[in-house]
């Protein structure tokens, strides 16, 4: 039967799931389980039967791969029908994650054991879906509908003891599961949860409930639908509530939030996997260190310290490294204060961060991290002066946004050593850090530098070396093309609008005076010297800055803002665009939200194109994820690329031959996304 075993223990029948890696449920899987529950049924010589993963699994989920595709059969309720059919016990013995279908699956037992790896939960909705073998309606069967709708709606994965505690586990085995389960099995008897009533209802607590997974829903369909569907528990029978539910189910899955929810799922697995990394062991790292203990600096000291690293701040001198340390302490205490971390926690973790303007303590990190100012030759000057300290072998990080690394590498006698780790602000707190892999990099750098990712619970990906990376090479051709809009005679307030309809927490010109205007003003002066000439260039947001406008911290830049920081339409901007467009001879002709928000994705997925032939980023997925982690960019939506895909890449290319209309030199077609749009291709099937 492949993927599923029957073994027998006298009059017990034991059936093991063996898909690596996860036993994800595979339509093999689903065709193992029914016949295997089938042939059992049919055996006399079978009293009861468990159900296993083998050892450290049970069932992790659907498979999602097969979950894009057109459904197949055997369908994961029949595999549950097949084994409450059964008119014999059915054990469960859990030993790791019974997630998704994998817990509907066990919920279709009649008895389950967990060990104390075992952990459960209906995580459906965190993929957009809801779950369809039965979850919603047995789940509040067992733990009632209120509790019910606090974890699914919330995805919620229990420890052992959590579930046992909760009614979902039947016991928790100390050592081992399968044979408790064994020994157990034929004492069992039959006790389907579907037969079971439902707990006592309370209407306050489900209300409570169902108002907070609301709030947290940030317009997932899908949790509004877990609601209707968990509440139908309690109103009909209990096939009425399958029905409910499967068609409910069924209609999330096509959705395109599904869609996107489940190509980030995935994207994420991906990008930690890079060609020509397999069996390179990354360098061990013990203690790190920063310098440079700015804002940047001191939120990665914390996102160290909170991964159990100890970690050294480097200033220019000792009162710079006093101020760091606060900088960081204040990181901590602003996390105590909102309740996200305990006051004991907090100083363990500051206790970790030492600071000082003493480079000698520089030969003792494993990794070191720049986060200095934003200039070559500063950074150069580091890199030369780190290369006569540091151990042999310690990674040499820059956490620069924009400079050319190779050239920072080449301050270096060790460029094998020197890599990009670009964190983003807060560091602390944003799951995106973009890897970027110089000229010289080495192999196992860049395999440390993926490790350090994964202990700091950071979500990697790896950029080539290129004028802003992955993220704000491509971000850069959007704040362009929304000031062409702006120029053109569309109010920044409409492009702003426009974003945060399609999904952005924040429109962009929102964003700019958020961060500050002078600080892509500098940027903008620069690399005045290396722009292509030939390239549109709008100078409202120069005129801005020079008239003291610098964004939310002066009270005025695209917006003017009140004491309270609340944003309104300021007449000076608006009289300092018009005056633009008037010395531009430009007539102003405003566009609609559709036209703004297909014009600004088609030419972040152009920008993107680009970045692919070139090698920058490896796959469209990658860029999915920097905007969506780093860019505020709407997770329903996939990602910019995934988005130009849905939108299909002919109408993406008819509209980047507009925008190139409009804006010229620098905007020209990617030549990968015309060959694309020729042949019928997609982004997510590109490979290089
Ligand atoms: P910042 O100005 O807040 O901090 C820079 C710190 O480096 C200052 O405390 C300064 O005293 C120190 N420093 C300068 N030269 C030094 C030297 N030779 N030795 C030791 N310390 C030195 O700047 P911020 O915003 O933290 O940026 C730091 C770096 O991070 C830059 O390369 C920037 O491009 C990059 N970055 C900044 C982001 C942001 O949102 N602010 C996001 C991602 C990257």
């Amino acid at each position: 039967m492949g993927q599923v075993n029957i073994i027998r223990h006298g009059a017990v029948a034991v059936v093991t799931i063996d898909e690596p890696p996860v036993n994800a449920l595979s339509k093999a899987v689903r065709e193992g389980l029914i016949s295997a529950m089938q042939a059992l049924a049919a055996d006399a010589e079978v009293a009861a039967i468990v159900l296993s993963g083998g050892p450290g699994r049970f069932i992790a989920g659907a498979d999602l791969r097969e979950m894009s595709l057109p459904p197949e059969v055997p369908f994961l309720p029949d595999v549950v029908a097949a084994i409450e059919a059964v008119d014999k016990p059915v054990l469960a013995a859990i030993d790791g994650a019974a997630l998704g279908g994998g817990l509907e699956i066990a919920l279709a037992c009649d008895v389950r054991l967990g060990s104390r790896h075992a952990t459960l939960g209906l995580t459906e909705t965190r993929l957009g879906i809801i779950p369809g073998a039965g979850g919603t309606q047995r789940l509040p069967r067992l733990v009632g509908v209120a509790q019910a709708i606090s974890l699914i709606t919330a995805g919620r994965v229990l420890a052992a003891d959590e579930a046992m505690a909760l009614g979902i586990l039947d016991a928790v085995a100390d050592e081992d599961v399968l044979g408790d389960a064994i020994r157990q099995a034929p004492g069992a008897i039959k006790r389907r949860v579907s037969a079971l009533p439902l707990p006592a209802r309370d209407g306050k607590a489900e209300d409570e409930m169902a108002a907070k997974a609301l709030k947290g829903a940030k317009g997932v369909p899908a949790i509004a639908e877990a609601l209707r569907v968990i509440r139908a528990a309690g109103e009909g029978d209990f096939t009425d509530g399958l029905a409910v539910e499967r068609a409910a189910f069924l209609a999330l899955r096509e959705s395109e939030a599904a869609k996107a929810l489940r190509h980030l799922f995935l994207a994420a697995r991906e990008a930690a996997k890079v060609p020509g990394l397999a069996g390179v062991a990354a360098r061990p790292v013990a203690r790190t260190a920063v310098i440079g203990a700015g804002t940047m600096g001191a939120g990665i000291a914390v996102a160290l310290a909170d991964a159990g690293l100890p970690v050294a701040l480097i200033e220019r001198d000792e009162a710079g490294a006093q101020a760091g340390l606060a900088r960081a302490a204040g990181l901590y205490e602003k996390q105590v204060q909102s309740g996200r971390l305990s006051p004991d926690d907090a100083a363990a973790r500051l206790a970790r961060v030492s600071a000082t303007a003493d480079w000698a303590v520089l030969a003792e990190a494993d990794v070191i991290i720049e986060a200095a100012f934003e200039d070559l030759t500063v950074k150069r000057e580091i890199f030369a002066r780190l290369d006569g300290i540091a151990k042999p072998g310690a990674v040499l990080a820059s956490n620069t946004s924009y400079l050319d690394l190779d050239a920072i590498a080449a301050a270096t006698s060790r460029p094998q050593d020197v890599i990009g780790l670009h964190f983003f602000s807060p560091a602390n707190v944003m799951k995106l850090l973009e890897i970027v892999r110089a000229g010289r990099t080495a192999p196992d750098a860049l395999a440390t530098a993926l490790a350090l990712a994964k202990r700091l619970g950071k979500q990697p990906i790896v950029a080539g070396n290129c004028d802003g990376f992955i993220g704000n090479r491509i971000y850069a051709v959007y704040r362009r093309h929304a000031e062409y809009l702006v120029e053109d005679g569309t109010a920044p307030q409409d492009v702003d609008a426009a974003l945060e309809a399609y999904g952005f927490a924040m429109g962009i010109f929102a964003v700019s005076d958020m961060s500050g205007l002078d600080i892509a003003y500098a940027m903008r002066n620069r690399r005045a010297a290396t722009r292509n000439p030939a390239e549109r260039y709008v100078t409202i947001a120069d005129r801005l800055v020079e008239a003291g406008r610098l964004g939310r911290k002066t009270g005025a830049g695209w917006y003017a803002y009140d004491e309270a920081g609340r944003k309104a339409v300021d007449p000076v901007t608006e009289a300092l665009i018009a005056e633009t467009r008037t010395t531009r001879g430009i007539t102003p002709h405003r566009v609609s939200a559709a036209s703004i928000q297909r014009r600004l994705l088609a030419v972040m997925a152009n920008e993107g194109a680009k970045e692919l032939a070139e090698g920058v980023a490896l796959r469209a997925s990658d860029i999915d994820l920097a905007f969506v982690n780093g860019y505020g960019f709407p997770r329903l939506k996939g990602g910019p690329m995934f988005a130009a895909d849905q939108a299909g890449l002919t109408t993406v290319l008819a509209e980047v031959e507009a925008a190139y209309a409009d804006g010229g030199a620098g905007s020209e077609p990617a030549p990968l996304l015309v060959e694309l749009a020729r042949s019928g291709g997609s982004f997510a099937s590109w490979r290089a």
